[in-house]
Parts: structure tokens; C-alpha cells; sequence
């Protein structure tokens, strides 16, 4: 009974591995909700650069929270900050902790050689989840015995204002865990959908499909990226048009998805690329980090 009472307890650690855009995210939400974190990544020059992010991010959140008080407002900050502790040894990190989020490199390989590492240094109790957008899971997993205490865990950036997490099931994932994983989606005040492990879940499996079929109008000169983010816009209600929306995202993402999922799936037909997409990649036009992809924008 014990043990049960003790799996079935909720979510109170979490181990985050990647401190990048994704992992400061996650990092700070969880703790803005009262988790105590670990942020690992591979050096200590990055995690100091990811908890300035953080703190800079956190300061905004409690200027809105906190109106006129600027006691208050660092108050808020100090004690987020104080549940967020840093580390460069992921299997260190790892030793005591009830959740590992995993947001590194978007490599197969390199995630399996981590899950690898960790899954023997972990408690049983553990459990394991990636924040990949656009690997299986399963393939992910497979590097490691616990399976069943291993899903998908998928969060939008900026993750403290998007209000979404994907949590995504493999057919090993126990019944537990998953709700475990969702209750954790819900203490940190986002709305959890549930998912199977198809390839891009539902909102990129959706919305990178839309933003390649806008890129293959625009080849074809059937309108102007202008007038199809307008259209989009006022027409169908977005909030961004298709081609804001990828400057937004990062054409060297979007590309990497599409690549990944075109020679994976040779037979989808809307996952197939587009020359236009690689040529802008090709020229280093990212879209708005970069100051140019679609649009051009003012560097800051
Ligand atoms: P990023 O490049 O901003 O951050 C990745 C971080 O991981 C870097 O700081 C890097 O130093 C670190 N890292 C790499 N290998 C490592 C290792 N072996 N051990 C520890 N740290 C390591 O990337 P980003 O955008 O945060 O993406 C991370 C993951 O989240 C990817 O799997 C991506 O597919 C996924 N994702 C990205 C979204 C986005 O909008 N950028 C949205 C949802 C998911």
C-alpha cells in the first residue's frame, strides 16, 4: 500500500534537461507553480544565460500579478528563483527527482544516449518525458526499462503564456503515469490534451501542414505573403497569418520538421518540402531572429 500511496502521489521535483528556449520555459513555470526544479544543460556559462531569461521573464509575470508593489513583485521573483537550482551532470540530477523533462537538441540519438544514462541512475518512481515536437516517442523510450513510466510531454513557446500542453501516450505508458503526467500539466495551470504518438501530435500535425500548403501558394504566385496572412487573419480568424506565424517559429525549425517528417513518411503527401523554405534557410533567413525570412524585421 505504501508504495502505491507513493507512486500515486503527485508530481513535487522536477529534473528539466536543456536549458534552452524550451527548458527555461518549463523551468520557470513549474516553479512559479511551487515545484522545486533542477535546470541541467551543458555548461554553466548557458544555465547562467537560461536563469537570467528566466528572471527576466519572471519579472514581467510579476508586474502583472503585482501591479503597483514593487515589494511584492521581487519578492515573487526571489522566491521562484530560490526553488530553481542549476547543474551540468544530468545523471546527478536525476538521483532524486519524480519527473525528468527532457527539452535538448532535437536529435534521436543524442536524446537516447541521455535517456540511456538516466535511466539507470533514476528511482524507480521516476518518471520520464520528452518535450520533442517532432521524434516518436516510442523511439525515444526504447533507450530505457521504463517504458511504462515514459510518455510524451509537450509544451508551446513561450511556455508561460501559451496555455497548452500535448501529453502524448505510447502504448507501454501506465495508465498512472499518464495521469500523473496530466495532473502535472494541470498544477502547472496549463490545459492538457491527451494524444497518441502520431507524428507531429495534433497542433503541429495540423499547423506545419497549413504553413507548408501557404509556402506552396505563394510558389505558385497564386497571392502575395501579404495578402494570405491577411486573408488568414481576417477571414478564418487567426491570430497570425501563415507566414508570420513560420518567422515566428523559425524557418530553420520548420524546415527541420519537414525534412525529418518527409523522409520518415515518403507517402503523406503534405509533409513533402518546398524549394522556397530551403532556400531561404540556405540564405540564413530564419525569420524574426535572424531579422529576415518571409518579412524583414528591425533588429533589436
Ligand atoms: P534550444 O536550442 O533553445 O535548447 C536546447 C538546449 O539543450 C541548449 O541550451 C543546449 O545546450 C542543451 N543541450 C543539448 N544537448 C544537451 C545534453 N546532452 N545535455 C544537456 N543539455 C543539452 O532548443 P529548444 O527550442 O528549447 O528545443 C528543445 C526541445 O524542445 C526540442 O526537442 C524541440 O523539438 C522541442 N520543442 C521546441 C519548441 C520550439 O518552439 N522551439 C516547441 C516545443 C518543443
Amino acid at each position: 500500500l505504501s508504495t502505491s500511496t507513493a507512486v500515486r502521489s503527485a508530481i513535487k521535483h522536477v529534473t528539466v534537461i536543456g536549458g534552452g528556449l524550451m527548458g527555461s520555459g518549463i523551468a520557470q513555470v513549474a516553479a512559479a507553480t511551487g515545484h522545486d526544479v533542477i535546470m541541467v544543460d551543458q555548461t554553466d556559462d548557458i544555465l547562467a544565460k537560461s536563469k537570467a531569461a528566466i528572471q527576466k521573464s519572471l519579472g514581467r509575470v510579476a508586474k502583472k500579478k503585482y501591479a503597483d508593489d514593487g515589494e511584492a513583485q521581487a519578492s515573487f521573483v526571489g522566491e521562484v528563483m530560490s526553488r530553481i537550482s542549476t547543474n551540468t551532470d544530468a545523471v546527478a540530477a536525476c538521483g532524486k527527482t519524480d519527473l525528468v523533462v527532457e527539452a535538448i537538441v532535437e536529435n534521436l540519438d543524442v536524446k537516447r544516449r541521455l535517456f540511456t544514462a538516466l535511466d539507470a541512475a533514476a528511482e524507480e518512481h521516476t518518471i520520464f518525458a520528452s518535450n520533442t515536437s517532432s521524434l516518436p516517442i516510442k523511439d525515444i523510450a526504447s533507450a530505457t526499462k521504463r517504458q511504462d513510466r515514459f510518455g510524451g510531454l509537450h509544451f508551446f513557446n513561450p511556455v508561460p503564456m501559451m496555455k497548452l500542453v500535448e501529453v502524448v501516450k505510447i502504448p507501454e505508458t501506465s495508465n498512472e503515469t499518464f495521469e500523473r503526467l496530466v495532473n502535472l500539466g494541470k498544477a502547472m495551470e496549463k490545459t492538457t490534451v491527451e494524444c497518441k504518438d502520431t507524428p507531429g501530435f495534433i497542433v503541429n500535425r495540423l499547423l506545419v501542414p497549413y504553413m507548408m500548403e501557404a509556402v506552396r501558394m505563394l510558389e505558385r504566385g497564386d497571392a502575395s505573403a501579404r495578402d494570405i496572412d491577411t486573408a488568414m487573419k481576417l477571414g478564418a480568424g487567426y491570430p497570425m497569418g501563415p507566414f508570420e506565424l513560420a518567422d515566428y517559429v523559425g524557418l530553420d525549425t520548420t524546415k527541420f520538421i519537414m525534412d525529418g517528417w518527409s523522409q520518415k513518411y515518403p507517402d503523406i503527401e503534405i509533409f513533402r518540402k518546398s524549394d522556397l523554405l530551403n532556400k531561404l534557410v540556405a540564405e540564413g533567413k530564419f525569420g524574426r531572429k535572424t531579422g529576415e525570412g518571409f518579412y524583414k524585421y528591425d533588429k533589436k
